[in-house]
């Protein structure tokens, strides 16, 4: 009974910010549909993935995990206790783990670390207690970690449901990764891990007056993202990212308190993006909760882009990344 899976970390073209008002907030549904792309890195010493390894055996008298070296207590374990306990009830089992997972990238620093760790914690989860589920009811399982969590599990461009009960709240894929032309360079600016996580900020974005406005126009923007993605249209999807993120930030930084996850690099580089536009080279920005920019761009201009951004004072590290695989098992354990 031991599994291991790698899953990636996603970005977000339309964000979902703030949780639905049901009966259980821990349900973690989103308020709004949302859609990403999971994305793979296209350099080997950043791979923006997490490995996790999960074995339930009666050796064990308790629950452990360890991430990236350290071992889960209090909230950290709760956290992940969500995912496994709903499948080992679904198994009927009541077998005690040991989990280990390693991250490749900085976690808490808006990357979606949490997308990939619950995702790969998932997947794995099932599959060494021997589930038979189906990918969107996996998602909605591990959309109680980490709502992102539920996009990763599928490869390409992936759509994930607001809805009011557990079961309808599940994300699915909407194309294969090669089906729109498409790339991000993601500029570091800081990896530090940020002062407020998603988890909690979700929950201040009804304080802020421009929340409804941002979840009636992304109600229109999901559809028109959707649309354009299936028609290939770059400049429609780059253009729709970059007016969504605009709206999430504006309620990010008018909640109560408010959130500014910018830095003065992470203006310097949505300036020079807009100026880079003027000159010809198509890129638009979005930003996650986090002073990072994923900057899009089309494939043949990956190499120009990183080239101007890394010319910028602050640009720590540049990564190329394309969307790619969802969540996969591996053959290869981490004990
Ligand atoms: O699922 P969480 O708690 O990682 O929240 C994700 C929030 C954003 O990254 C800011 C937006 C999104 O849709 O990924």
């Amino acid at each position: 009974m031991k599994a291991t899976a790698i899953a990636h970390s996603n970005i977000a073209l339309i964000k979902y910010w703030g949780r639905a008002a049901v009966a259980d907030p821990g349900l973690n549904i989103p308020l709004n549909d949302n859609i990403s792309f999971t994305k793979n890195s296209m350099i080997d010493d950043m791979k923006l993935q997490t490995i996790t390894t999960i074995h339930f055996d009666e050796i064990y008298d308790r629950d452990s995990a360890e991430v990236n070296g350290e071992k889960l207590s209090g909230r950290k374990l709760e956290r992940i206790l969500r995912v496994i306990d709903v499948l080992r009830s679904e198994a009927k089992s009541n077998i005690k783990f040991r989990m280990k997972s390693i991250n490749d990238f900085p976690t808490q620093a808006g990357l979606a670390s949490s997308a990939s760790a619950f995702a790969a914690l998932t997947l794995a989860t099932a599959s060494a207690l021997g589930l038979k589920i189906n990918r969107e009811q996996l998602s909605t399982v591990a959309r109680l970690g980490s709502g992102s969590a539920a996009r990763s599990l599928h490869d390409g461009f992936v759509y994930f449901h607001s809805a009011s009960s557990h079961e309808q709240a599940f994300a699915e894929q909407i194309c294969e990764p090669g089906h729109c032309d498409m790339h991000a360079v993601i500029a570091i600016v800081d990896e530090s891990e940020k002062k407020v996580t998603s988890d909690a900020g979700h929950d201040l974005s009804a304080a802020s007056p421009f929340n409804d406005i941002r979840i009636q126009r992304s109600a229109e923007q999901v559809m028109e993202m959707r649309q354009a993605i299936l028609e290939h249209d770059f400049s429609a999807v780059g253009k729709i990212a970059e007016a969504n993120c605009k709206y999430m930030h504006a309620v990010m930084m008018t909640s109560e308190p408010p959130l500014f996850y910018w830095n003065p690099e992470t203006l310097r580089i949505i300036k020079k993006v807009m100026s880079l536009r003027q000159q010809g080279l198509e890129t638009y920005f979005t930003i996650d909760a986090g002073p990072n920019v994923h900057c899009l761009c089309r494939p043949e201009d990956v190499e120009t882009l990183t080239i101007e951004l890394a010319a910028l004072e602050g640009v720590k590290k540049l990564i190329p990344v394309r969307p790619g695989r969802g969540a996969y098992l591996a053959d290869e354990h981490l004990f």
